[in-house]
């Protein structure tokens, strides 16, 4: 293979010496592909970053729920949190105990709650009223609150769930509501959690967010865990030298702010976070091939097989990801040059990369587009009966294992009852 523009998954050594247009052919693009060793350093970096003992890393599974990726990270010793019925299921097909996943639900219907009670799940709810219906189904019940901190953080403002703009949580004002209702159904209350947003590069908001937190964690007894919410960053903007999130400086200053709560509240009860993102991103890249290079007006467009039905995070909030180019003949690229990567989706908005500069790219390169393993694969759609893409992992030997069969077209009739009488 020529090695056009490789420096990430060089550096990184990604590939564990396979190459991906090898990978390619053999699997088909667009490809979602993995690497274990990554992932698994992600895991541990979370895992060590304070001293605190009771410190548990819940991986937040909306980033990749795959099954294969899930059985990785509970061999990692982490647990998780859930968000639907879906991931309690998956959950615990990948092997995980209903005592080591934790269910945040949003506005969820009486039957998915009563879905988590009956999968005995440890259940958060964020406002009074679905307090109120936890409490109507399961009198007596152990129960989780989530809080809004009044402190929000995130890289777009989409992603940003607390503070004074989002849906998410109870304004700590309703604690004496809290507390009512907690009485009447005679709910035990065991944690309180929170999750500012996603993805911060720095941790002040994520460290004042805690401070407010755990002065709210305070003023409940017997508790026996705060949650203080995922949102760890990573450095999209990798070929240009960003800098990755200090885990060091951040975990000594959790560490100290949890040592700190512990003292005051008069016991080590467990302190826990859930990230999606810093855990999942940089083990994957996804593998596209250019169909078609060509101008329009004075723009030049490099044509690839990875719509945003692949990877939704550029069109939905205008996201950056890498972009490296891998060709099979040895064929040189005269210079670099400034293109717009799209995708295959029938929508002007389908754009992987606006105005990026690349070396010159062919028909037939192979696209590696970097940090795609949050919320790539988990929110892939059939967007225009497109099949949603194979996943292949690579163990940490360099062995190529597939964790997920591309569809087929007969996958787009599941589920669908064609009228017999026309
Ligand atoms: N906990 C809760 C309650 C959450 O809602 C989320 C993410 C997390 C934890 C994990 O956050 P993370 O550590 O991954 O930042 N699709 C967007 C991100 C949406 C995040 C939703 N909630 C994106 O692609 O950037």
């Amino acid at each position: 293979m020529k090695k056009v523009y490789t420096k990430v998954t060089d550096a990184m050594n990604f590939y564990e010496g396979n190459d991906p247009t090898a990978l390619a052919k053999n699997y088909g693009t667009p490809l979602y592909v993995y690497n274990e060793r990554i992932l698994r350093q992600r895991c541990r970096d979370l895992k060590e970053m304070v001293t605190y003992p009771k410190f548990v890393v819940d991986y937040s599974a909306k980033a990749n729920s795959s099954l294969a990726f899930l059985q990785i990270v509970r061999s990692e010793g982490l647990e998780v949190d859930a968000m639907s019925p879906g991931e309690i299921f998956i959950e615990k097909q990948a092997g995980f105990a209903p005592d080591q996943i934790f269910y945040i639900g949003n506005n969820v219907s009486a039957e998915e709650m009563q879905y988590a009670i009956d999968a005995n799940v440890v259940i958060s709810v964020d406002s009074l009223s679905q307090l109120e219906q936890l409490g109507q189904l399961a009198p007596g019940h152990e129960v989780a609150v989530r809080f809004n901190p009044g402190v929000g953080a995130g890289h777009h403002e989409k992603v940003i769930t607390a503070g004074k703009k989002t849906k998410f949580g109870i304004e700590p004002k309703y604690i004496p509501q809290v507390r009512s209702i907690l009485e009447k159904y005679d709910l035990k209350l065991i944690g309180i959690n929170q999750h500012i947003g996603s993805l911060f590069m720095t941790g002040e908001a994520f460290v004042a967010s805690i401070a407010a937190l755990f002065e709210i964690a305070k003023q409940f007894q017997g508790l026996r865990f705060v949650d203080m919410g995922g949102g760890f960053g990573i450095p999209y903007h990798k070929e240009d030298g960003e800098a990755p999130l200090d885990l060091k400086e951040l975990g000594a200053a959790i560490d100290k702010a949890l040592y700190k709560f512990a003292e005051e509240y008069g016991e080590q009860i467990a302190l826990r976070i859930e990230p999606g993102r810093y855990i999942s991103a940089e083990s994957s890249v996804i593998l596209s091939e250019v169909h078609s290079v060509k101008h329009n007006h004075d723009k030049k467009f490099v044509g690839c097989d990875c719509g945003f039905n692949v990877l939704q995070r550029p069109i939905m909030y205008d996201s950056y990801h890498g972009i490296e180019v891998y060709r099979e003949e040895e064929k040189d690229s005269a210079s670099e040059e400034t293109v717009t990567v799209v995708g295959n989706i029938c929508e002007s908005g389908d754009i992987l990369a606006k105005d990026r500069t690349l070396p010159e790219v062919f028909k037939g390169d192979i696209l590696g587009i970097l940090d795609a393993g949050a919320y790539g694969f988990t929110m892939a759609s059939n967007y225009n009966n497109r099949l949603r893409p194979a996943e292949v992992l690579i163990r940490e030997n360099g062995e190529v294992v597939l964790i997920r069969e591309r569809e087929v077209l007969e996958d787009l009739l599941r589920h669908q009852i064609a009228l017999k009488d026309l």
